[in-house]
């Protein structure tokens, strides 16, 4: 995944924590999913934020993702609700590359799906914008989900 920077952010925002404490217990390790052989430690939570509608074949890479999970562990998943206008969310080099958001039912089916339990879901942030579209201005309206799911 060398392609998508996303590890130096978080290594950034971690860098400027003032909690020393807190700051020598953050590992940060950059690992595909597309080789779940790298993902050799098991952890109690993982967070998916706003990344999971960039990468297709979203139920295989729950699936991934999961392995890393520790028995009862807990998964967080973030992203944009799917709506009329969700299409329009991104600028217009990326809506082509991306999935145009998930349905809550979409959401709570991957994580079933996947064998989670006690699935939760919340509207965290409301999206409102509007978007240039053939020079015409689009209004996009959507929810930010944040989907929660045990394992076993
Ligand atoms: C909208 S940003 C979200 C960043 C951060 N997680 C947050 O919530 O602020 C989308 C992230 O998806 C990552 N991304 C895009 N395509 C990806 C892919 N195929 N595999 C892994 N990460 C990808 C990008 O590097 C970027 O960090």
């Amino acid at each position: 995944m060398s392609k998508f920077p996303g590890g130096k952010k978080l290594q950034k925002k971690i860098e400027a924590l003032e909690d020393e404490d807190l700051k020598k217990r953050i590992k940060v390790q950059k690992v595909s999913v597309k080789r779940p052989q790298d993902l050799t430690e098991k952890y109690d939570v993982i967070i998916t934020s706003m990344t999971l509608h960039h990468i297709f074949n979203t139920k295989e890479i729950v699936g991934i993702l999961k392995t890393a999970l520790k028995d009862g562990g807990h998964f967080m998943w973030i992203d944009y609700q799917k709506t009329e206008s969700s299409y329009y969310f991104h600028p217009e080099d990326f809506r082509e590359e991306v999935i145009p958001g998930f349905t809550k039912e979409e959401m709570i089916q991957i994580l079933e799906i996947n064998g989670f339990k006690n699935i939760t879901v919340s509207v965290v942030q409301h999206v409102s914008k509007v978007q240039r579209v053939n020079n015409e201005d689009v209004q996009v309206e959507l929810d930010i989900f944040l989907v929660c799911g045990r394992l076993n």
